[in-house]
């Protein structure tokens, strides 16, 4: 099945224009993922992360796949160190160099930089207030279900690419778009949960 653009992305275009910033740190990050086609969650996505996280002023953060920082960026801007971000990612370079553009941004006060597998390391954390996942699609219902326990009253659960470009809408295609439809119809069934249909798709849940 071919990928479908959730957006047109002519719209997307647009939103992105207007939410101009003039970080050099931001725009560096967005040009090396450019560079090395690394799948960050792009502008329009991280602008919505740092959104909610101001709206819930959470104590903790873990992220699992933070990739070199992009979407961690998001949610230290929101924090301002005000709560504690844990960013984990099974690459030791990816890490560093989430450190560095965090540290470069002075975004790295309460910031956490792990490496290992971020299920792992996030299980060591209790009272989590947002949980988001970005790592393997495959393991997203096994992260939600294994930590459920770890989170805090009325955690959020945000995940990327639910909807993995419109192939969910036929699921039996491949193992791994059908273990998103399974972790999506998990989350809806366990959690106060929609799917915002954003770039590829943004879970946004609550803890019941
Ligand atoms: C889509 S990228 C993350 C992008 C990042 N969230 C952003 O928007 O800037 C996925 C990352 O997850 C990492 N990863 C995959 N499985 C993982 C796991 N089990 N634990 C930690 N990191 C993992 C990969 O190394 C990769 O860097």
């Amino acid at each position: 099945m071919d990928k479908i653009f959730i957006n047109h992305p002519e719209i997307e275009k647009y939103i992105f224009s207007l939410l101009e910033d003039d970080d050099p740190v931001l725009k560096e990050m967005e040009e090396l993922a450019e560079k090395l086609n690394f799948p960050i969650v792009g502008r329009i996505v991280g602008k919505l992360l740092y959104l909610i996280t101001k709206i819930k002023k959470p104590k903790l953060v873990v992220e699992i796949g933070s990739g070199f920082g992009y979407s961690g960026y998001w949610f230290a801007k929101a924090l301002q160190g005000s709560g504690k971000l844990v960013l984990s990612d099974y690459k030791g370079e990816n890490i560093q160099l989430a450190k560095e553009f965090l540290q470069k941004a002075n975004l790295d006060k309460n910031v956490i930089f792990e490496v290992g597998d971020g299920v792992e390391i996030a299980k060591r954390y209790k009272d989590i207030d947002i949980l988001f996942l970005d790592h393997e699609k495959s393991r997203y219902k096994e992260a939600a279900d294994a930590l459920k326990e770890n989170l805090s009253k009325e955690a959020l659960v945000i995940a990327d690419n639910v909807l993995w470009y419109g192939k969910v809408l036929k699921p039996e295609q491949s193992k791994k778009v059908k273990a998103i439809d399974e972790f999506n119809r998990y989350m809806i069934k366990h959690f106060d949960t929609t799917i915002i249909p954003v770039r590829d798709g943004l879970l946004l849940a609550q803890k019941r």
